[in-house]
């Protein structure tokens, strides 16, 4: 009976590849930082699930942690105390190489300033995360990832030959070209006028909702925050409040962003 029982269970190797449901969890993470004898209680105990497929704003006033919030969840750094785990995996037990490997693998990066290089076109930006990941095929897959955000006919263009909203479409390119299972973003729109958001907001809700990407954004915008499904509210280094967008703003793709 034993052995009739093993035939039909999964290999391992499968059962290590299943994904959970929940692609974040903290329970009671601390961040404190330390500046000589003054102590900053950055996080004061945060516990947060985020399933897979989620759209979620982080709101709240300056100095509240949500940077703090985003990094640990981004594994750029370490909590003080209290258990993550992300994908299924505890994070705290891992070294900074191990951390650097989840990093690439899983997560994909938006900053306010698109943190593009300067003398660099679009598809090579996008190309990059592969070169490290010693991917193959990387101008397919950049070309792919460019023609997702409605950027195909702008390949060999600089970031001077590029808007705003277009460096930033290049970002997000960048970000989503390994296949992360998270997207996080802080401020993505707060260097893009109202209109160029709404754009950039589109394209997120886009990949939310075909490729069920879970994206994390910060912002200090409520029309913003109300493009998501949720949105965390931080308050001196705890969640003050955790509520459900009842009525999603549709963003909409301009006539221009999507002929191009
Ligand atoms: N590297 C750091 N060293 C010391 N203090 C920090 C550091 N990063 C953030 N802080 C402090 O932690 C608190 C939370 O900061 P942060 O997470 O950046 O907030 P937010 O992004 O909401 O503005 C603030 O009091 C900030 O001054
Ligand atoms: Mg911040």
């Amino acid at each position: 009976m034993a052995t009739a029982t093993a035939t039909i269970e999964a290999p391992a190797g499968e059962a290590a590849a299943a994904t959970t449901d929940t692609v974040i969890r903290f329970r009671d993470i601390t961040k404190t930082y330390y500046i000589g004898d003054i102590t900053v209680p950055a996080l004061r105990g945060v516990s947060l699930d985020i399933k897979r497929g989620e759209l979620v704003a982080i709101m709240g006033p300056s100095g509240s942690g949500k940077s703090t919030l985003m990094n640990i969840i981004g594994c750029l750094d370490q909590p003080t105390s209290g258990d993550y785990a992300l994908d299924g995996e505890q994070i705290g037990e891992l070294g900074d190489d191990e951390l650097a490997e989840i990093r690439n693998k899983k997560i994909g990066f938006v900053f306010q300033q698109f943190n593009l290089l300067a003398r660099t076109n679009a598809l090579e930006q996008v190309e990059l995360p592969l070169v490290y990941a010693g991917v193959a095929d990387r101008r397919e897959r950049a070309q792919a990832a460019l023609e997702a955000v409605g950027l195909g006919d702008r390949l060999d263009h600089k970031p001077t030959e590029l808007s705003g909203g277009q460096q930033q479409r290049v970002a997000i390119a960048r970000a989503l070209v390994n296949d992360p299972a998270i997207l996080l973003a802080d401020e993505p729109t707060g260097a893009l006028d109202t209109t160029t958001a709404g754009e950039i907001m589109a394209i997120l809700q886009r990949l939310n909702r075909e490729q069920n990407l879970t994206v994390i954004l910060v912002t200090h915008e409520q029309e913003i925050a109300e493009y998501t499904k949720r949105i965390v509210h931080m308050r001196d280094g705890i969640i003050s409040a955790d509520e459900v967008v009842a009525n999603q703003r549709l963003a909409q793709a301009s006539a221009a962003a999507a002929s191009e």
